[in-house]
């Protein structure tokens, strides 16, 4: 790999679980938690890889919305089983944990769950693990651009500054697994000069060998930003 062509900023776009379980004819929910399983030796190794922030899509405002109860309860039961077993563990290893989307109309204890996670993260930390939750790039951009102009001032720097983001570097890489080629409302704002990559494997088989592949594959793009180099 390129010196120094290591992304500072992934976000990953977890879709496939569903499809995954589908396939060996097991409950969408069993295929949520082998995604969990993928993800947390992901995280581990995308720290060690010497990425500093990894934000993970995990529940969209459409999905609270268009899925059925008992679809969204299993999420939630598979947060409570991941914060309440990797909390711990994070901190121990020195990882903040950040939030980023509206929380307020999630059960108490995910709230109180979450926010104790966030509150309790080092300071300085070398990588944060962002997690998006009821999470909608365009809920945000109108709640940013309604701060924003209680404050006088709508421009792009006040505007980013009142994103659930604001203090984290808009991401380099933005990864989607389970074969959809769209962002489906994920980091409308801070993507736009990140590098998009798309892969057919189900979140569930998303392997570390295969994140190295985006990784691999971000080492050899050419960010233009417009420009001619
Ligand atoms: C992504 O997997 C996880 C969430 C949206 C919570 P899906 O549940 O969307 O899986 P597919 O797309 O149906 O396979
Ligand atoms: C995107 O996946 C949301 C998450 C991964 C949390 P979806 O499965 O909800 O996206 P669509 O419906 O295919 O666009
Ligand atoms: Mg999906």
């Amino acid at each position: 790999m390129k010196l120094g062509a290591t992304p500072r900023h992934v976000g990953l776009i977890m879709d496939g679980n569903g499809r995954w379980a589908k396939k060996r004819l097991l409950p969408r929910t069993v295929g949520h938690g082998a995604g969990m399983d993928a993800l947390v030796k992901l995280t581990a190794h995308a720290k060690e890889a010497g990425v500093e922030y990894f934000t993970l899509y995990a529940l969209s405002t459409e999905n609270l919305k268009n899925r059925p109860q008992s679809e969204i309860d299993g999420l939630f039961n598979l947060l409570r089983k991941y914060f309440t077993g990797n909390i711990g563990k994070l901190r121990e290893g020195g990882t903040a944990v950040k939030i980023i989307g509206d929380i307020s109309v999630l059960p108490q204890d995910i709230r109180e769950m979450l926010q104790s996670a966030q509150s309790g993260s080092p300071e300085g930390a070398k990588f944060t693990l962002t997690f998006a939750i009821n999470y909608g790039g365009r809920p945000e951009i109108v709640r940013a651009a309604q701060l924003a102009a209680a404050s006088g001032e709508v421009t792009a720097d006040s505007l980013a500054k009142n994103l659930y983001t604001a203090g984290l570097p808009d991401p380099d890489l933005i990864i989607r697994t389970g074969g959809e080629i769209r962002l489906s409302n994920f980091l409308l704002w801070q993507s736009a000069y990140a590098e998009l990559y798309f892969t057919p494997v189900l979140f569930p088989d998303f392997s570390v060998k295969e994140f190295d592949k985006a990784l691999k594959e971000y080492s050899e793009r050419n960010r233009r930003y417009g420009g001619i180099k």
